[in-house]
């Protein structure tokens, strides 16, 4: 064992979204997703073995009943006998808001798992990692690898055919913008979100058909290398899975006024001829998908974007 491990793991952004789970304990899912890597954007994770527990987000220490801790550490659970039942030292740096939407969970879990495997010599290979990283947050089976990342979700009861892999080639024209609306914590976690959707909400019975399909056909795009069929294909995904989320009890709305008013905006954009199309997860904030050739029109049009080349 080394004395320290470290990795770094992107944040991903799903195209054809995950939202409900088979088993929630295994993080399995009820459909496949399919997500792209945020370049170097993402999770720098440090680990050392220790006397006691610690945990360090961003430089500061977190008090070890806060929620980020509990969740790391009931993770660290999992492998604390592969260390001699070691207590850890743990400090994540996030270069993106935690919480705010921007998947942080995702790629927390997987620099985590990337730590301790650098941390243990394992040599594991990026399937395996994927499933630990799964265990964490479903997302994070994705933020183990760059690129367009397919995750399938499996059908065996153990999860052990549930893990995520890079489909497709790099597409170096492919641009990802980030309207940061609110950095506010979200109040339903996407964890109980998704589950409350799954118990409640009418219009979910009908996700898991469209996500199958969604996800096919955004694959065949991502293949013939069209964007106008990905990016139709990935805003219509994204807005129904909030239908479903608004279709739940007691209701789930994340999208604030801001994110409708942006909304409506990426509409009118695009019927002046623009092509931009937006994704967005269990929070207020949208991610703009367009090409290279439209930066400067869309970034013109979208004050305070920040833009992210996912293969630079
Ligand atoms: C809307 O992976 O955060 O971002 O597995 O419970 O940790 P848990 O959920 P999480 O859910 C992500 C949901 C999403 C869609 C997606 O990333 O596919």
């Amino acid at each position: 064992m080394r004395e320290c491990g470290s990795a770094f793991a992107p944040s991903n952004i799903a195209l054809c979204k995950y939202w409900g789970k088979r088993d929630a304990a295994l993080n399995l899912p009820v459909n496949s997703s399919l997500s792209i890597s945020l370049g170097d954007l993402g999770t720098r994770t440090e680990i050392r073995p220790s006397d006691a527990d610690a945990v360090y987000l961003n430089g500061e220490p977190v008090a070890l009943d806060d929620a980020f801790a509990v969740r790391t550490l009931a993770f660290l659970d999992l492998f604390r006998s592969e260390f001699g039942n070691a207590s850890f030292v743990v400090r994540t740096e996030n270069n993106i808001p935690t919480a705010a939407g921007l998947a942080s969970s995702a790629s927390g879990f997987a620099a985590l798992v990337l730590a301790l495997a650098d941390l243990g010599g394992w040599g594991l290979g990026g399937r395996m990692l994927s499933m630990l990283a799964r265990l964490g947050s479903g997302s994070a089976s994705r933020s183990l690898f760059e690129g367009f990342v397919q995750w399938y979700m499996g059908t065996c009861p153990d999860g052990s055919d549930s893990f995520a892999e890079p489909v497709s080639k790099p597409w170096p024209e492919f641009r990802i913008g980030i309207l940061e609306l609110s950095s506010a914590r979200k109040p339903v976690g996407s964890r109980d979100g998704m589950n409350r959707t799954v118990e409640t909400s009418e219009l979910y019975k009908n996700w898991p058909a469209q996500a199958t399909a969604d996800l096919e056909t955004i694959r065949g795009a991502l293949f013939a290398r069209d964007f106008q069929t990905l990016g139709k294909t990935a805003e219509r995904n994204a807005l129904s899975m909030h239908a479903t989320m608004m279709a739940a009890w007691p209701p789930l709305i994340y999208l604030q006024p801001e994110t409708i008013e942006q909304i409506h905006k990426v509409q009118r954009v695009r019927a002046d001829g623009l092509e931009v199309y937006l994704t967005i997860d269990a929070g207020p904030n949208i991610k703009l998908l367009f090409l290279e050739d439209n930066e400067q029109a869309v970034a013109s049009a979208f004050p305070g974007l920040q833009t992210i080349n996912p293969f630079g």
